[in-house]
């Protein structure tokens, strides 16, 4: 398949970039890439897919929100949050269903704060909710496509980079990348998915 990936620099965009290129063609994309898109912009993300008219699948791996604790957010926190993480992949979603081939697949990325809270993660728990649900409906919509969420637990690469304290059920980013490959291969449509 032909598969764009928003986010491929990214700690889990990198890896599943690497665990897509034995079998399928990478197009690697984010603000930085050689494939210029902005999440923020559906133009952009309209324009990414129609400079790739052959795309069959999209994966976001991009989509951040703020980490504060919920008495410090401010309106401004959550606007940010609700058009990042939110909004960038929902409009993903939006512009990927009508040019993508056939039997194609969108995958888009939550995480583990939606279904397990933790103090300071209340805007990811927030988007990442709000995502699991979008998909659930978008794919109703979509029976030419897949459409899945993927609800990575806390990565260990990460986890080492912030100096955390050690995260129950962290995986490493090339383990979790596999579960976006099986996603995009597979049947299931309208899930959210939690590697394990
Ligand atoms: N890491 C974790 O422990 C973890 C756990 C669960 C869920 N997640 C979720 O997984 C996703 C990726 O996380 P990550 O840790 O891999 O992030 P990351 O290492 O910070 O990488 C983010 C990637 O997204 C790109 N990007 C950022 N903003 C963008 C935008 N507006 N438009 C297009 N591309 C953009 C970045 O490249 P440019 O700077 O070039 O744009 C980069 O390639 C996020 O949604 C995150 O919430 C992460």
């Amino acid at each position: 398949m032909n598969v764009i990936v928003i986010g491929a620099t990214g700690t889990i965009g990198a890896a599943i970039a690497a665990a897509l290129r034995p079998n399928h063609t990478v197009i690697p994309a984010s603000r930085h890439s050689e494939h210029k898109v902005d999440i923020l912009d559906s133009r952009s993300i309209a324009a990414l897919l129609d400079a790739n008219p052959h795309t069959d699948a999209v994966i976001c791996a991009a989509g951040d929100a703020v980490f504060k604790p919920l008495a410090d957010l401010t309106d401004a926190d959550f606007t940010t949050a609700l058009s990042n993480k939110l909004m960038g992949q929902v409009n993903v979603i939006r512009c990927a269903l009508p040019r993508l081939r056939p039997n194609g697949a969108i995958l888009i990325t939550t995480g583990i704060l939606g279904a397990r809270p933790m103090p300071g993660g209340a805007t990811f728990s927030l988007a990442n909710g709000a995502l699991e649900a979008f998909t659930r409906a978008a794919a109703l919509e979509a029976p030419h496509l897949r459409i899945n969420a993927i609800s990575p637990p806390w990565i260990a690469e990460t986890v080492a980079a912030l100096h955390m304290p050690p995260q129950p059920g962290a995986l490493p980013a090339a383990h979790v990348a596999r579960t976006y490959v099986a996603a995009l291969e597979g049947t299931a449509t309208g899930q959210t998915i939690v590697p394990s």
